[in-house]
């Protein structure tokens, strides 16, 4: 064991004297090793303990030229970890180690790569199992290690620290620094081209936040990718499917991408982005690309067309424009002669991957305008217009590849800058039809008649777009209105607001009057005067202007006292804003939980009855169904003489259709979760009822169903002093359980709240209690539906029992409940309790003040209030 000859070949090379010999863990300095020695091996000079990795010299795609030192993973011959990537050698070139380090020279003896200057010398250089090429010293403390300083890969094993990055290679046989890069910020792990932001862990569908911790490592493990906090605290997870062997590598196509070696084959199981056509060269320089989720293809654009089968990307069509180069800021001056530049336009349908993470340069501006703020600035490479908000979005200091993309692009209109005549300035933009310049007459003409009459002329060339056709206006140059007729013919659209009018109406977003992980509610008042609730949607999953549309028809559509109204919304790039109607009086959170004067009973049972109302009005009373999955008091608004209104129904829908199981088990708010969200099984209107029966129980106590009473601002003490097993010494009090017990022994007055003091009969807090133990049932289909508990409420139908049976395992949630508070109180450490809890009551224990990590993952998979 952990001797040599590992292979057979090694026996063929030593009886032929020519090649080494494949060490095994450990080679101890005064090594040599070349491509050339280990030819039999294919460079292979040390394999880990049990020949999962080897390390080797080793050259890529078996080219001739270029030779790393690199660490393989054997099975799947997958390089993870190469040393010298940007300074190849030959196969003759030589590896060393000594006990200063390792080095890598040339075959002239020229040192190419080093390890950094190490503490102490070398003792031995050891491949582990894991695939960590290691530096040990004589007491096997670790002097330097490859799993430090990755690549572009990570395996299971190796913990990546925040701020660290790592770049793609050039090409699968070229290892050297791409273009792309991978960075882990403290909050989330970040996609760049050339610096340029394309990709956001957090905004993939597949991703759950789980917290908004600080982020420490990401790590991998055998059935997830992980972002870390301190102490091991899940900050973002990624679920896979269970496999022994995962790397994380960023391919040179830009790709990040997750995959498990297993029965000899690559599995992807996690990529990002999941719409390849946003990687931002995909198709080089104004290449479009074109359905990025199945098998993407690249073409031109109209006005552009290939440079040669062998390179990638597209130049204009006609040579007498160039591309315009990309701008070199220490060198302004030669960028700006107006007179040279000029754009051509590439029409409508296309989008670009950057309009994505930064808005617009300008807003309500004439095309006129927009281009002329692009010739002011060298870093401006190109621009799309959307001609509806008049807004102005830049193609900035690199030009990658457009994204066709009919929907998302369908109101944008795009040109890119070029400058006339060959321009010797500009390196590596190749015009092979310099000598022709037959629109040099055009030339100085103002540049905006210029484009009218490329324009014009490229409405010749459309063929795919003649359908719609106020596409040709475009072209005659008419300045934006703000009427701009609704995009889609979808029956029931509500009103579209123009962008500038609800910035307006919100005096630039100026009063925030909630939040949540779909984006901000900010309030505004319309022209007409009414007052309104602005929800910026931020969060939302890829999903184009038409599903969102969709959604909002039926979400507008729905129209009943007790739901609140859809006033009307507004799509513009990739923001969306919905308007609804004001509630003045705030949620019911605020005023239950709140120090404002006490809740009368009348006015909770009336609560209780309108928001019953409204949810069973929208498990029934409407053409679809909808079921809510987030009843909370947060979700559950008032208005003057205690109008109360749901909000947020539907909205659960628009978070896009790749939600994986992990996800869906994670939405809604987990203190009023039903317990088949975390069962996986069927979610059903039944689950709204459970969510209502435990705000029911909130409503009647006037507090939350999980209290630690140790928390000075939340609770009174209550009077009567019978806590029993639902209380432990530590003053825990978990509501539900305690309710239940209370009914068991008849005692309802004890769990009315205290400050209505005597003004409530023991008969209507019976009521409700019943009504809410009943929805609250474990099995689902022993829950009422709401009808019948409106019709309870109302004194129409007779009051139900609550059965013992599949109410015990309120018990069971109450010990989890005082145990996990138990620890979090020694710990001092109040996440802990919130997020170890599983369904108990992890959410709502806190004021708004304390963000819990659960708080905060439940809003953000299942949106604002
Ligand atoms: C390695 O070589 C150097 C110089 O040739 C020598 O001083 C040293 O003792 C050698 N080390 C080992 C471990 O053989
Ligand atoms: C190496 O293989 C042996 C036998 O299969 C196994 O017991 C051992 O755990 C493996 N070691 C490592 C580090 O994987
Ligand atoms: C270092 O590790 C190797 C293998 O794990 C072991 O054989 C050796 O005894 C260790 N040396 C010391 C000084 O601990
Ligand atoms: C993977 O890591 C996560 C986060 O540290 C942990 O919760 C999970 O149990 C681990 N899974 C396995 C199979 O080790
Ligand atoms: C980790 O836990 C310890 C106690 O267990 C605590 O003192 C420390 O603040 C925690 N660190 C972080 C970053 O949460
Ligand atoms: C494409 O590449 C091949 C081989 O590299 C070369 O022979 C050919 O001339 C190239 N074609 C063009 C149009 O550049
Ligand atoms: C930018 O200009 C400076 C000085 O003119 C030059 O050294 C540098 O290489 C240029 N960079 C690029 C990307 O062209
Ligand atoms: C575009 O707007 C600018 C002011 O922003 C105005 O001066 C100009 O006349 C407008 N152009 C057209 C064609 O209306
Ligand atoms: C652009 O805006 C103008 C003025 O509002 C309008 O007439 C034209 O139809 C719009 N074009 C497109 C393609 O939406």
């Amino acid at each position: 064991m952990g001797f040599l000859f590992l292979f057979p070949t090694a026996f063929l090379s030593c009886a032929l004297l020519v090649s080494g010999i494949t060490y095994s863990e450990f080679v101890h300095p005064n090594f040599t090793a070349s491509n050339l020695q280990y030819a039999e091996n294919s460079g292979s000079f040390l394999t880990s303990r049990n020949g999962t990795f080897k390390a080797a010299i080793f050259n890529p795609g078996a080219q001739q030229t270029n030779f790393y030192l690199c660490v393989i993973h054997v099975a799947s011959n997958t390089i993870i970890w190469s040393a010298n990537r940007d300074d190849p050698i030959s196969n003759s070139g030589e590896m060393y180690l000594t006990s200063e380090g390792i080095t890598i020279s040339d075959e002239s003896g020229n040192p190419k790569w080093s390890t950094p200057a190490i503490p102490s010398p070398a003792y031995a250089m050891m491949l582990s199992e894991m695939g960590n090429l290691v530096l040990l010293d004589r007491s096997n403390n670790s002097l330097w290690e490859s799993f430090q300083h990755p690549t572009d890969t990570i395996v299971m094993g190796q913990l990546f620290p925040v701020k660290a990055s790592f770049s793609s290679a050039v090409s699968p046989t070229d290892l050297s620094t791409g273009d792309y890069s991978l960075t882990l910020s403290s909050s989330d792990l970040h996609l760049q081209w050339r610096g340029l932001l394309y990709w956001k862990l957090s905004m993939d569908t597949k991703a759950y936040i789980n917290s908004n911790s600080m982020v420490e490592y990401m790590a991998i493990n055998r059935t997830g990718l992980y972002l870390l906090g301190g102490n091991g605290t899940v900050i973002i997870q990624v679920a896979l499917s269970l496999s022994d062997f995962w790397i994380a590598t960023l391919e040179s196509s830009g790709r990040f991408i997750v995959k498990s070696f297993s029965a000899d084959d690559w599995m992807d199981d996690f990529v990002g982005p999941s719409d390849s056509c946003r990687i931002p060269f995909l198709c080089g320089t104004v290449g479009s690309c074109r359905d990025g989720s199945a098998s993407n293809t690249c073409s031109c654009p109209s006005n552009f067309h290939s440079v040669s089968p062998n390179r990638t990307g597209c130049v204009p069509t006609d040579g007498s424009y160039s591309l315009y180069p990309t701008c070199n800021s220490t060198d302004h001056s030669t960028h700006l002669i107006p007179s040279v530049l000029s754009y051509l336009t590439i029409g409508y349908g296309y989008d670009y991957f950057g309009s994505q993470f930064s808005g617009p340069v300008r807003s309500r501006v004439n095309l006129t305008a927009c281009q002329d703020l692009c010739s002011g600035d060298c870093s401006c490479l190109g621009f799309l217009y959307e001609n509806s908000s008049g807004d102005c979005y830049w193609i900035k200091s690199y030009l990658g590849s457009l994204i066709s993309d009919i929907q998302r692009g369908e109101d944008l209109l795009g040109y890119i800058k070029v400058l006339v005549g060959s321009s010797p300035a500009k390196p590596g933009v190749k015009n092979d039809q310099s000598t022709k310049f037959p629109l040099s007459a055009l030339v100085l003409l103002p540049s905006s008649a210029f484009i009218l009459l490329i324009v014009l002329g490229s409405l010749w060339w459309r063929r795919q777009r003649i359908s719609r056709d106020r596409d040709m206006k475009a072209g005659q140059y008419n300045l934006p209105s703000p009427e701009e007729p609704d995009a889609f013919q979808i029956p029931g659209l509500p009103k579209r607001f123009d962008y500038k009018e609800l910035e307006v109406a919100t005096d630039h977003f100026r009063t925030l009057i909630g939040s949540g992980g779909f984006g901000a509610v900010y309030k505004g008042t319309l022209p007409d005067k009414a007052v309104v609730a602005v929800k910026k949607i931020t969060n939302l999953g890829i999903q184009g202007k038409k599903e969102f549309c969709t959604e909002i028809a039926i979400i507008g559509n729905i129209h009943h006292i007790n739901l609140v109204k859809l006033r009307g919304f507004c799509a513009r790039g990739s923001t969306r804003l919905l308007v609804f109607e004001y509630m003045n009086r705030g949620s019911l959170d605020r005023i239950l939980f709140g120090n404002g004067p006490v809740l009368e009973w009348q006015e909770r049972f009336n609560i209780a009855l309108g928001t019953a109302r409204g949810l069973a009005y929208l498990h029934s009373g409407c053409e679809q169904k909808i079921i809510h999955c987030d009843i909370k008091p947060e979700n559950i608004l008032l208005h003057d003489h205690f109008q109360v209104k749901i909000s947020d129904f539907g909205l659960s829908k628009l978070l896009g259709p790749e939600q994986s199981s992990l996800f869906t088990t994670m939405r809604g708010t987990r203190g009023y979760l039903a317990p088949e969200w975390l069962t996986n099984s069927a979610i059903s209107e039944k689950t709204d009822v459970y969510s209502f029966g435990m705000v029911l129980l909130e409503i009647v106590s006037g507090r939350k169903n999980c209290l630690l009473r140790t928390q000075s601002h939340s609770l009174e003490e209550d009077s009567s002093g019978t806590r029993s097993s639902s209380s432990s010494g530590s003053g825990l009090l978990y509501f539900p359980l305690f309710a239940l017990e209370m009914h068991e022994q008849g005692k309802y007055a004890e769990l009315a709240d205290p400050r209505l003091e005597n003004r409530v009969k023991r008969q209507d807090v019976e009521k409700l209690v019943r009504v809410a133990l009943c929805c609250v049932h474990e099995e689902p289909s022993l829950r009422p539906n709401m009808a019948i508990v409106v019709g309870m409420l109302e004194g129409k139908i007779p009051l139900g029992h609550p059965r013992m049976e599949s109410l015990n395992f309120l018990r069971f949630y109450g010990r989890r409940f005082t145990e996990a508070s138990v620890i979090a109180e020694q710990e001092n450490e109040e996440n802990v309790l919130l997020y170890s809890q599983a369904n108990a009551c992890p959410t709502s224990t806190t004021s708004s003040s304390r963000k819990s990590m659960s708080y905060i993952s439940s809003q953000q998979v299942s949106g604002p209030r």
